[in-house]
């Protein structure tokens, strides 16, 4: 056992514990069960999170988070900075809130999910950063925290993965203290979704079809694996259950309770060529692509953002970009 294994999560007594190996028995009834398809999926994926999804602590993704945050939050707000208690929802691995405390935004806050494995990796990656946070484990439709306890509270790529998206936001007014603020990013377009899945899916099959040609086998992942993927993929389709219009998020967020709300949406081109490059570099062996592959996806992904908030989003409607971003205040 490594030393980060053996440090006790300070996680909330009682909390479950992370299951990241299914049996093919619950997922056979995660497919009628949505918030434990989200346990068994998140729990499975979550000790290699990070590394799926590119996620970093580092200068590059507390920039990326701090850029979501001020693109969707007034510039008047911002000379409130920094919050002083935040929460996550469906943190993951802590990617949103640890780098926005990183970036300035909070002094200190609390990661939640309903994935008992992704509470264990935010905390843990927590610590390692010496942040001030603690977690435990919560469904964002019952969030386990008294009435107006945060300044803020935030998610990323949350939202579309909730049942009941009202209920949540409700859930979120009423922890929050009067005058507080909430924002949600990362979550996917109606039309978004229209182009992005397709797109991933077309280059997916391409690559596991091509990569069967004599000659191309060094490029093919092991059979196992693909399969492994492919389970991993009906249970992705199992979690995923919504898409929005920015219209859609301002309704729900008013009905919820609060004023000031507003969207604003990031990633056009960049989603049509992020999605199949983030696809290929799942269909291929583990470190076949290197790291000149990846300065150019990343790079390559940099320029498509500037185009779409400098160019783009000038001819382009706001609901055709892959991101949606809302925020709101709770009345004072
Ligand atoms: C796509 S991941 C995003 C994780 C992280 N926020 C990020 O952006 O890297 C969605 C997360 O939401 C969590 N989740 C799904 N349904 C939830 C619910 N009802 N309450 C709280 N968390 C939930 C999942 O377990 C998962 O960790």
């Amino acid at each position: 056992m490594d030393l980060q294994e053996s440090r006790a999560p300070s996680a909330v007594d009682g909390d479950p514990a992370p299951n990241p190996h299914a049996t093919a028995e619950q997922v056979e009834a995660a497919r009628h069960d949505s918030k434990l398809a989200q346990v068994l999926y998140h729990d499975w994926e979550a000790e290699n999170y990070d590394e799926k999804w590119s996620i970093s602590y580092d200068k590059r993704c507390v920039d990326y988070a701090r850029d979501l945050f001020d693109a969707t939050v007034p510039d008047s707000e911002q000379r409130r900075l920094p919050y002083d208690n935040a929460l996550e929802l469906g943190c993951g691995s802590g990617f949103f809130l640890l780098n926005l405390i990183q970036a300035g935004v909070a002094r200190r806050g609390s990661v939640t999910d309903l994935s008992p494995g992704m509470v264990k990796v935010a905390i843990r990656n927590g610590e390692n950063l010496g942040l001030n946070i603690d977690g435990r484990v919560a469904d964002a439709e019952r969030i386990p925290y008294d009435d107006d306890t945060f300044d803020l509270v935030v998610g990323h790529a949350v939202l579309h993965h909730i049942p009941d998206v009202e209920q949540s936001l409700r859930e979120v007014v009423r922890v929050l203290k009067p005058g507080g603020r909430f924002i949600f990013a990362g979550e996917p377009t109606n039309a978004g979704e229209n182009y992005a899945r397709p797109l991933s899916t077309l280059t997916w099959r391409a690559v596991t079809n091509v990569t069967k040609l004599p000659g191309l086998s060094g490029w093919r992942r092991p059979q196992a694996e693909l399969d492994e993927s492919s389970r991993a993929a009906a249970l992705e389709a199992i979690v995923d259950l919504h898409t929005f219009s920015p219209a859609d998020l301002e309704r729900m967020s008013r009905n919820a309770g609060a004023v000031d709300v507003s969207t604003a949406t990031t990633e056009f081109t960049a989603a049509m060529v992020g999605w199949p490059i983030r696809t290929f570099e799942a269909a291929v062996p583990l470190g076949r692509l290197g790291w000149g592959w990846a300065k150019f996806a990343f790079n390559s992904w940099i320029t498509l953002s500037w185009v779409d908030a400098n160019l783009w989003s000038r001819v382009v409607p706001k609901g055709w970009f892959y991101n949606v971003m809302v925020t709101g205040v709770k009345p004072s």
